[in-house]
């Protein structure tokens, strides 16, 4: 099971923060998180139900972590084990996780799959987000996976669909000549793009692409 306790730092006030692995105590609250980081025009039916979030926490634990600053849950990271074959990169979110049940959970895949990562409104930017994708790592580097994989959402992109494809638009992302809400935090994150999406989840936003990202364990 996992657990670090540590402080980030909110200007120059130092704020205790715990990462953990999420349990049934914290289903309300995660819901609640989910509501206010997916507002509409996202589907709210894609928001977490409680059948899904049991699944995560019996399925696959590990992969069932949530962050706390102060007492106060402020955001979650899920994930699953999948058999990952790198010529074959096509998939949607609904496929790859089983709608978000994971039920498809491989205990002998070679891949960690990133579900969902949010953080609460309130707390972001305060490196949160980061610190909970390098505990997903450090749960990779644990479980001898190959690598941490998941499809980016590319929020900014229907401000620019009519000016370039999404592939033009990962490249702006890349030069730092376009600033995403998603992918340039996934950047920040150390995740490497591996490919484009189509049809990977109804979000209006992205136009229902996904950037592949991907982070390779250093050991394997
Ligand atoms: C994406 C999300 C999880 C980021 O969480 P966060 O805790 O605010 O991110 P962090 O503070 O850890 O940021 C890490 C780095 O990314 C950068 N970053 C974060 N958000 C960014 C943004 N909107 N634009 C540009 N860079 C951003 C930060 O500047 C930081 O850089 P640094 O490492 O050089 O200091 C959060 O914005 C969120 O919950 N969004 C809505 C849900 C969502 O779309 N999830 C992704 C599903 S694919």
């Amino acid at each position: 099971m996992y657990r670090s306790e540590f402080y980030v730092y909110d200007q120059e006030r130092p704020v205790p923060v715990i990462i953990r692995n999420y349990s049934n105590v914290d289903f309300d609250d995660l819901i609640k998180i989910q509501s206010e980081c997916f507002p509409p025009p996202f589907p709210s039916e894609l928001w977490w139900n409680k059948e899904q979030l049991t699944n995560h926490v019996y399925m696959f634990p590990e992969g069932a972590l949530c962050v706390e600053v102060a007492g106060e849950l402020a955001g979650s990271i899920t994930g699953l084990t999948i058999d990952f074959d790198p010529s074959d990169k096509n998939h949607s979110w609904e496929e790859i996780t089983d709608h978000g049940y994971i039920r498809n959970n491989n205990p002998n895949g070679n891949t960690l799959y990133i579900v969902d990562i949010s953080v609460r409104p309130k707390y972001r930017k305060l490196g949160l987000g980061k610190l909970m994708m390098q505990s997903m790592y450090h749960v990779v580097i644990e479980k001898e996976l190959y690598r941490l994989l998941g499809g980016g959402r590319m929020p900014g992109y229907h401000k620019k669909a009519d000016i370039m494809t999404p592939g033009q638009y990962l490249d702006a992302t890349i030069k730092g000549e376009v600033q995403d809400p998603v992918i340039t935090f996934l950047l920040h994150c150390g995740r490497v793009p591996i490919g484009i999406i189509e049809n990977y989840l109804e979000d209006d936003e992205s136009c229902n692409y996904a950037a592949l990202m991907e982070w390779k364990n250093p050991f394997r």
